[in-house]
C-alpha cells in the first residue's frame, strides 16, 4: 500500500502505472466514465468550438482529444510524462506538457476559456495552488468544469467499515467526513492502486469561491436503466452518488 509521507513521489506514482493505466482504459474501456460521466460533462461544458481549453491532468489524452474534436483548442498537462508521451505520439495535432498541478502552470494569465479537469483534484494532496493558478490562466468570465470523487462516496465504506464484521477493503482509513484523509484506491482488476485525498464538499465549493470563482451548476450522474443492464456489477453503486461534476465562473 502507498503509505503517505512528505516526500510521496507522484511523478514515480503515476509513472509507474502509466502503461498499466493507458491499457485500461484503451483497451478495456472505463465504461462507467465513458457512457455515465462523460455525457453529464459534455452538458456542462457546452459548446467549445473556438474556445481555448486547458485539459488538467489529462492522462493518455483521451479527453483531450474529445475536446479537440469538439473544435476546441486544446493543450493537455499531466505529472507523468509516461502518459503525455503516450498521449503525444497519438494525437500529435495536440500539445501536451509534463506539469504538476500543485506549482504554477506553465502558462500565461488570462490564456483559457476553459479549464477541464476530470479525475484528478482528489488524486493531489493539496488543491489551493492548483485553485489559484486555475484562476490565473483564465480569462475573465471564464469556466472552470471539474470533475472529482463525490465527496460523499467514500461515507457508504466508511459506515460498512464500522458496522460490518467484514471491512470492504476501500477507504478504511477514513474515519471522519470533514477531515482531509490521505487514502488510496484500489483497482482490482487492473491492479492500480492510486492516492486519494477524501475532501469535504465545503472544501470543494468554499477553495473556488475564496479564490473568486462563482458555481454556476453542478451535477451527480446517475447511471440509466439501459447502462445497469448492461453492467449490472454497477448495480450496487447505483444508489449511491459516485462523481460530483461542478461548473464554477471565474469572477473579476
Ligand atoms: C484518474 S487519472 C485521470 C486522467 C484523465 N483526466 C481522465 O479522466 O482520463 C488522474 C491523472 O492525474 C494525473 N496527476 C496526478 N497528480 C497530478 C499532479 N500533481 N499534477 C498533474 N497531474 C497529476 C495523473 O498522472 C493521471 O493522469
Amino acid at each position: 500500500m502507498i503509505m503517505f509521507n512528505k516526500r510521496l513521489n507522484l511523478f514515480q506514482i503515476w509513472n509507474s502505472k502509466a502503461k498499466r493505466y493507458d491499457e485500461f482504459l484503451t483497451k478495456e474501456g472505463d465504461v462507467y466514465q465513458q457512457e455515465v460521466n462523460w455525457p453529464a460533462l459534455k452538458g456542462l461544458i457546452g459548446d467549445v468550438s473556438g474556445k481555448t481549453v486547458l485539459d488538467a491532468g489529462c492522462g493518455n489524452g483521451l479527453y483531450t482529444q474529445l475536446l479537440h474534436t469538439m473544435g476546441a483548442q486544446v493543450s493537455g498537462i499531466d505529472i507523468a510524462s509516461s502518459l503525455t508521451e503516450i498521449a503525444q505520439t497519438r494525437y500529435p495535432e495536440i500539445f501536451f506538457d509534463i506539469g504538476d498541478l500543485t506549482n504554477d502552470l506553465p502558462y500565461q494569465t488570462n490564456t483559457f476559456d476553459l479549464v477541464f479537469s476530470k479525475m484528478v483534484l482528489m488524486d493531489i494532496p493539496s488543491i489551493e495552488n492548483t485553485v489559484a493558478e486555475f484562476y490565473r490562466v483564465l480569462k475573465p468570465q471564464g469556466v472552470c468544469v471539474i470533475s472529482i470523487l463525490h465527496p460523499f462516496y467514500p461515507l457508504y465504506y466508511m459506515f460498512k467499515n464500522k458496522w460490518t464484521s467484514e471491512p470492504t477493503g476501500k477507504f478504511e482509513n477514513v474515519k471522519q467526513y470533514h477531515d482531509e484523509t490521505f487514502t488510496t484506491a484500489f483497482y482490482k482488476h487492473i491492479k492500480l492502486e492510486i492516492p486519494v485525498w477524501t475532501r469535504s464538499l465545503e472544501h470543494y465549493i468554499n477553495t473556488f469561491t475564496k479564490r473568486g470563482f462563482g458555481v454556476k451548476e453542478i451535477n451527480e450522474p446517475k447511471m440509466s436503466s439501459d447502462f445497469l443492464e448492461k453492467y449490472p456489477e454497477y448495480q450496487e453503486r447505483s444508489e449511491i452518488p459516485i462523481i460530483l461534476n461542478i461548473k464554477y465562473i471565474k469572477h473579476v
